[in-house]
């Protein structure tokens, strides 16, 4: 599968996205992976992309994304067919109605993380917490119940979720 478990020599904590794959996922089961992280390895997310875990954060813009744009960020994120994510969290989209409880607020999210955090986050949420309710945004290999038209598909593209990332960064004010 992939050289995942530990390649010596890295640094402890550089992790790249192995942990997408089954039998990864299975070793992260054992630990949250943000926590223990030792291991170094090639994580494969969607594409054939590899993209460098350091700490718990993915620093480096995804591939072949430009800048993010904040505005269309918040776009993306108020979308009830894209991103879904006001299912779960609450917002400052105050024109949407109706949002969930089952996540924190999204109200303060760049205060309490970075970049490179966040975009982790969105990319693949199991790599902090394995037991997660939150999708994978960027994640076609270990999924269970996908959605034929999903196959081989990640939820929102690299540039979708740099432009979530991006707006995101803005809400610096913490959460009522
Ligand atoms: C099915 C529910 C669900 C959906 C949909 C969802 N999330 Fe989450 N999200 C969670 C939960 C639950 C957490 C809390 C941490 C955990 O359990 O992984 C979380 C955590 C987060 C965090 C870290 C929050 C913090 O400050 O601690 C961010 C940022 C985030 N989500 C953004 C998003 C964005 C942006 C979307 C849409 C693209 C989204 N989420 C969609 C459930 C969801």
């Amino acid at each position: 599968m992939t050289a995942r478990g530990s390649s010596g020599g890295r640094v402890a904590s550089a992790l790249a996205l192995a942990a997408l794959l089954p039998c990864a996922a299975k070793s992260a089961a054992a630990g949250p992976a943000a926590q223990a992280a030792p291991a170094s390895g090639d994580l494969r997310v969607a594409t054939a992309t590899t993209l460098l875990v350091t700490a718990d954060g993915i620093a480096s813009p995804l591939p072949g994304a430009a800048a993010g744009d904040a505005a269309r960020g918040r776009a993306i994120v108020a979308n009830r067919q894209l991103g879904l994510c006001l299912l779960c969290h609450t917002g400052p989209i105050p024109e949407e109605r109706f949002q969930g409880n089952l996540a924190p607020d999204l109200q303060g999210a760049g205060q309490r993380w970075t970049a490179a955090q966040l975009r982790l986050r969105i990319v693949d949420a199991s790599r902090v917490n394995p037991a997660t309710i939150m999708p994978a945004y960027y994640k076609t290999e270990g999924l269970t119940r996908v959605a034929a038209s999903y196959q081989g598909k990640t939820i929102l593209t690299t540039q979708q979720i740099e432009d979530v990332v991006a707006w995101l960064q803005t809400l610096k004010e913490p959460a009522p």
